[in-house]
C-alpha cells in the first residue's frame, strides 16, 4: 500500500468511484468501516461504536450512488467471479 501514503501516513482513499474502493467487495466494505483498516499503522479506525450496520449499509449505498454506471457494472462483475 505505498502508494497510498503520503509525507509518512496513509491518506483516505476517495470514496467517490475515483479511488479503488470499487476494487472491494461490499462485503469487504463493510468490514473496513466497521472495523477498520487491517494496516496497523493506517488511520482508518473501525466506526462501529458510531454507526449501527444499517447506517454503515446506508453509507456504502450513499457513496456508490456517486461512482459513475461502468464502475458500477465492473464492481458487480468482478464481485460474481
Ligand atoms: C477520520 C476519518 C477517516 C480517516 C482518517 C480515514 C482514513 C482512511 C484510510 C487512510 C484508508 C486507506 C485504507 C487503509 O489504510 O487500509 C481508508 C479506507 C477506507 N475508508 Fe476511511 N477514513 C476515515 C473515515 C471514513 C468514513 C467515515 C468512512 C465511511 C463511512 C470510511 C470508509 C472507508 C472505506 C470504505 C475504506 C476502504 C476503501 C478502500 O480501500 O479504497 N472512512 N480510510
Amino acid at each position: 500500500m505505498g502508494d497510498m501514503k503520503d509525507q509518512g501516513g496513509y491518506i483516505a482513499p476517495a470514496l467517490n468511484g475515483t479511488g479503488h474502493t470499487w476494487h472491494h467487495p461490499d462485503a469487504v466494505i463493510f468490514k473496513i468501516i466497521q472495523e477498520g483498516s487491517i494496516a496497523e499503522d493506517s488511520p482508518m479506525r473501525g466506526f462501529d461504536e458510531k454507526l449501527s450496520d444499517a447506517k454503515i449499509v446506508a453509507s456504502i449505498h450513499y457513496f456508490k450512488s456517486l461512482w459513475p454506471k461502468e464502475i458500477l457494472n465492473r464492481h458487480k462483475e468482478m464481485i460474481q467471479h
